[in-house]
Order: C-alpha cells, then sequence, then structure tokens
C-alpha cells in the first residue's frame, strides 16, 4: 500500500478511511517551521501506513507507546536508552551515512565514519603523544592480567584529502576495559579511564597506548535489550576503538576501528562495522609497555567539501 489515499493500480486494497492521512496532513498550518513542514507528511504516512499495512491494534500500539516511555524514563546521563532503541534498529547508523554523504560527499578517499553511540563523554583528559590512556591499573582488579596481555601501541597520521599532514588536529579516543564496561557503567574503574585526547604534530602524527578492544554486550537488561531477545537477536557489538578527530577548516570525522579478528566483526548488533575500518594489529617486539601495535591514518574532508 503506497498512501492513505485512494488505492494505487497494484496496491492491496484495504479497509480502512481512504483520506484519513491527507487530512492529518492538511492540518499543518501556513507559520508551521519549514522543515517539520517538510518532513512531517513522509513521517506521518510512513506511520500510518505501518498502521494499515499490519492491522496494528489498540492494544499493540499501547504497548509501542509504554515500550518508548519506558526508554524515557531509564534514560540518565550515563545511559541512553532511547538512542540504544536506535541503535539496535540501524537507525543511527543509516543517519550517520545519510549525515557523511550530505556533509562529506560520497569521496571515497576520505576515511567512513561511523556511529559515535551512547558513551562517549566531552573532557577526556588531554594527553601527550605516546602517553597512556590507561588509568589506575592494578593487580585488584579482575581483569588485570588480560589488560597486561592486551596492551597496545596505536599511531598514525591525520591528512588532508591531498595527504598533506593536519598539524593540530585533536584525536578523542575511547574504548571499554577487558570486562567489556565503559568507564561510566563500572564503579571499579577510575573516572575517564581509557578515554583520552591527542593533538596532532607538526607532521600530522600521533600516537597513544591503550588496551587491544574486546567484544562486548550492549546493555540488554532494559526494553531495547527485551526487544533484542523478541527478535532472538543477540547483544555483542565486535572489538573496536572510537575515534572522534576534529581538525581546523575540515570537517569533523566520529568513526570506529574494527578488529578483524573479533568474531563478532560480521554480526555487529548495531550494524556500524565498515569494511574500510576494519583493522589487523600486529604483535609488537621490542616494547615493553606494548604487546600490539596498530598503524591507522585518517584523512578529512575539508569544510568545503573539496580537497
Ligand atoms: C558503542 O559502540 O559504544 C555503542 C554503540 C551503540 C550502542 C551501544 C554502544
Ligand atoms: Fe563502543
Amino acid at each position: 500500500m503506497g498512501s492513505a489515499g485512494p488505492n494505487e493500480p497494484g496496491d492491496l486494497p484495504h479497509p480502512y478511511d481512504p483520506t484519513f492521512t491527507d487530512r492529518v496532513i492538511a492540518a499543518t498550518g501556513p507559520k508551521a517551521n519549514a522543515r517539520l513542514a517538510e518532513i512531517m507528511p513522509s513521517l506521518v504516512r510512513h506511520l500510518h501506513d505501518f498502521a494499515r499495512e499490519s492491522n496494528l491494534t489498540v492494544a499493540e500500539w499501547i504497548a509501542g507507546v509504554e515500550f518508548i516511555n519506558e526508554c524515557g524514563r531509564m534514560s540518565t546521563d550515563k545511559r541512553n536508552e532511547t538512542q540504544l532503541l536506535c541503535d539496535i534498529l540501524g537507525l543511527e547508523s543509516l543517519v550517520d551515512e545519510i549525515t557523511a554523504k550530505l556533509l562529506v560527499g560520497a569521496a571515497a578517499s576520505t576515511t567512513p565514519s561511523a556511529i559515535l553511540g551512547p558513551f562517549y563523554r566531552q573532557g577526556a583528559p588531554s594527553l601527550p603523544n605516546g602517553s597512556s590512556i590507561v588509568r589506575g591499573l592494578s593487580p585488584s582488579l579482575p581483569w588485570y592480567e588480560r589488560a597486561l596481555e592486551d596492551a597496545t601501541f596505536i599511531h598514525g597520521r591525520d591528512s588532508t584529502k591531498a595527504m598533506l599532514p593536519l598539524a593540530g588536529a585533536t584525536i578523542d579516543v575511547w574504548h571499554t576495559a577487558p570486562n567489556g564496561l565503559y568507564e561510566q557503567q563500572d564503579d571499579a574503574q577510575p573516572d575517564m579511564n581509557l578515554r583520552g585526547r591527542f593533538t596532532t604534530d607538526e607532521l600530522g602524527r600521533f600516537s597513544f597506548y591503550c588496551l587491544r578492544p574486546v567484544a562486548y554486550a550492549i546493555p540488554d537488561d532494559g526494553p531495547a535489550g527485551r526487544l533484542l531477545g523478541m527478535l532472538d537477536r543477540g547483544p555483542f557489538r565486535p572489538a573496536h576503538i572510537h575515534f572522534l578527530v576534529e581538525a581546523e577548516g575540515h570537517k569533523t570525522l566520529v568513526t570506529q576501528v574494527f578488529d578483524a579478528e573479533d568474531r563478532w566483526v560480521g554480526d555487529d548488533s548495531v550494524f556500524a562495522v565498515k569494511e574500510e575500518l576494519v583493522v589487523r594489529y600486529e604483535r609488537r617486539e621490542g616494547d615493553e609497555r606494548a604487546r600490539w601495535g596498530l598503524e591507522y591514518d585518517f584523512v578529512l574532508a575539508r569544510d568545503g567539501g573539496e580537497a
């Protein structure tokens, strides 16, 4: 069924008032917000078509309303259940792709974006290149041995699309501890553990120590997790590190880098993996601070769209 208007040839006939959707759309007034006036007719049509195609009952609609209310009630500054719901429906990944194509164009030569996710925190400590984002590592932590095993050195360069080095770019990085939890989810971790902000040198270079990331389950003890269960889906995300790269005169890049050896790399519960963002960590020799190494370069698009 295409819309609420008279049935189009090829549409299945439905028994519902064929003028109803058009009347709802026509209720928008002449002083409506311009962007809303542009997009609401489409939203209303899709919503109404969904209800008609599914023969949605009042009881089912109420269950949906209560589900969304529960997401809202559960959301705090440490947990965004409504965003999580969007993530498992693929909506954050889709709007991320749309935004990147609108802002950067379809430029194949720049680093692809990936979703920000609900665990980014502003105000990560600024650290000198070559320092570590691992804080308060102590043998009392249950994942201490794993952290030693996973110690990793990451370095790379930021450059423009024309491959000119980007000096003074900032790179925000964050990932989970080996128990699969971000520091704000875990009282045993120090504030801002496994988060840092680095600035590229005159050749566009950055470097830091971290841990080779692990796969983790997104929080599944709320309504979004219940929905995953009802859909017979799993909660896992493949091992990844988040990056937010900013450079003057360039589009901000939000992305994630995924471990090729992770078993979930082809089955991400939030649909964020892109081929160009999948990497292989190498064994690192001669560095007592790290067993693994990764070189990864970021290529940013200019604000104007050109190189
Ligand atoms: C994350 O990568 O941090 C994330 C993304 C979507 C949902 C949950 C977590
Ligand atoms: Fe993450």
